[in-house]
């Protein structure tokens, strides 16, 4: 009954996608994730063995229940674009029906449409290199996974997204979202307005494109389908992703120290901020970088 997200972007406990998925998961969403193919079969054995179970309780004690996981690879949007030696790479060919498109097909299958897309995916090959010494290539990769994919989803899945409705004299019901139409969300870092050194390998000019890209997607889809789409401009985390760029003790530090807010970030914190924004309270924010960050964005200089 509850709204049905789709979280592009989970293969573990740590990051971002899967405290997305927790709040939307309180409340009252149907859950439905992406995971990358070649981190399929890890995230599937650990989570059937109970490894997540204590990250899967959920603030009334039951466990979240993620009711789909999909093989994804969101640097191909169709079988055509995906060449022999993937397809036949073995953690690959294990899998199937895992484009973007074909992913789109699967869920309208399964599930007939989705309230909420969420895109909490990145990578970047030559990520730990700077600008200056970042191939065509793997700025072009970085753009591609961490850009496009987000258009690409949001071109293949606004098709089966509930349109948004017209909230007059509503109550506001937050925990089932009801009444709210499709709202669409994804995750970028200040390194895309401001130099953080280390974040490299375009990763940065990717963030700026994926903001760019917010306003243009809020507009279009909008326009045809009052669907909201923003994005999360999120503080440092230990994920996966972070500890493989290889300063993000030091972005933690550096937060802890110079943000208003003295604490460190919590994954939650993001989850919760996603669910308000797919919420009916969110209803009239769209092509918005909403800041979670305990206010590190704010400053000026270092103290
Ligand atoms: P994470 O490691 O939990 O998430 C990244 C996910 O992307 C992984 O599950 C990985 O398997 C998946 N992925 C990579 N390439 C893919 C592809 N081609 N197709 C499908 N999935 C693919 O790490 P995290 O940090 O939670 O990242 C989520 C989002 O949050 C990213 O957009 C990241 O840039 C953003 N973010 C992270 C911050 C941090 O400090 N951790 C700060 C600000 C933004």
């Amino acid at each position: 009954r509850g709204k049905k997200a789709f979280i592009a972007g989970v293969a573990d406990d740590n990051g971002y996608g899967w405290a997305i998925a927790k709040s939307l998961a309180a409340a009252g969403a149907q859950i439905l994730v992406g995971t990358w193919v070649p981190a399929l079969n890890i995230f599937e054995n650990s989570l059937r063995r109970g490894k997540f179970d204590d990250s899967r309780v959920l603030p009334d004690g039951s466990l979240m229940e993620i009711v789909k996981i999909y093989p994804l690879d969101a640097v191909y949007d169709n079988p055509e674009d995906a060449p022999e030696d993937v397809k036949s790479n073995k953690r690959y060919a294990g899998s199937s029906n895992w484009t973007v498109q074909e992913v789109a097909e699967s869920v309208k299958q399964d599930f007939g449409s989705i309230d909420i897309l969420v895109h909490s995916l990145a990578n970047g090959p030559e990520v730990s290199k700077p600008l200056l010494e970042t191939s065509r290539k793997g700025y072009l990769a970085a753009l591609s996974a961490s850009s496009y994919s987000y258009v690409s989803l949001l071109k293949h899945f606004l098709p089966i997204m509930n349109p948004g409705k017209l909230l007059k004299n509503q109550p506001l019901c937050f925990f089932s979202f009801c009444r709210s139409g499709g709202s669409s969300i994804s995750l970028t870092y200040i390194a895309s307005e401001k130099i953080i050194p280390g974040y490299g390998g375009g990763m940065s000019s990717a963030k700026a494109a994926l903001e760019s890209d917010t306003r243009v997607l809020a507009f279009e889809a909008g326009r045809k389908k009052r669907i909201r789409v923003n994005t999360i401009s999120a503080g440092p985390l230990r994920s996966r992703a972070a500890k493989a760029i290889g300063f993000i003790d030091t972005m933690i530090e550096y937060s802890l120290t110079n943000a208003p807010l003295q604490k460190e970030l919590s994954a939650d914190e993001v989850g919760n901020a996603a669910a308000f924004l797919a919420s009916p309270l969110a209803s009239a924010i769209t092509g918005a970088v909403i800041y979670v960050d305990n206010g590190l964005n704010a400053m000026g200089v270092g103290v």
